[in-house]
């Protein structure tokens, strides 16, 4: 029985793999929802239900979000909304109209990253690099409300990501990195950034 639910799943989730990947909004595009995103105001057309992850990637081209498991089970599709943590996988676009998305590409850029971008090179924290636009997303939420934050406090705001290469020691280190980066200010000289 545990054999069949897990092929169902396994089933399901591939395709709805596809269907983000290959462009969930073929369907009916009959209503236009505006978001904020990465502070640029954007205007998209969509079914209602669409995943707010499937028109971040396929619409917008904005490729760093995740998809991973569809579920709210591994978090690399995490983006904020409204400055707050949340499943682009599983989020409606019309649930997402009118607020502020931001996704790893609002963070920093290859020439200027963000700390937190800088501290997770400098640590070389991943290694396929599948879940760490969650995962920075994640740190992101934690540090602007948490300047200090304590390991404890990191690990149970990744609490909900996975890493499937298994570098969860070094995301951590890298998220109290980014942390004191952040609290010396912009003057900070990033090695390895
Ligand atoms: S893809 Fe959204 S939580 Fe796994
Ligand atoms: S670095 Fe590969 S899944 Fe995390």
């Amino acid at each position: 029985m545990a054999g069949a639910v897990a092929a169902t799943m396994s089933l399901w989730h591939a395709h709805e793999l596809r269907r983000i990947e290959m462009g969930w909004n073929d369907k009916d595009m009959t209503d236009t929802f505006t978001l904020v995103v990465n502070g640029r105001r954007e205007t998209v057309a969509a079914d209602g239900a669409t995943p707010l992850l499937a028109v971040l990637r396929n619409s917008l081209d904005l490729k760093g979000s995740r998809h991973g498991c569809g579920l709210e089970q591994c978090g690399a599709c995490m983006v904020l909304v409204d400055g707050a943590p949340a499943y682009s996988c599983t989020l409606a676009v019309e649930a997402a109209a009118g607020k502020q998305v931001t996704t790893i590409e609002g963070l920093g850029t290859p020439d200027a990253p963000h700390p937190i971008q800088a501290a997770f090179l400098e640590l070389q924290a991943g290694q396929c690099g599948y879940c760490l636009s969650g995962m920075m997303i994640e740190a992101k939420a934690l540090l602007d409300t948490n300047p200090s934050p304590s390991r404890p406090d990191i690990v149970a705001a990744l609490d909900k990501h996975l890493c499937r290469c298994g570098a969860h020691l070094r995301i951590i280190k890298a998220v109290e990195r980014a942390a004191e980066l952040l609290r010396q200010g912009p003057a900070t000289t990033v090695k390895g950034a």
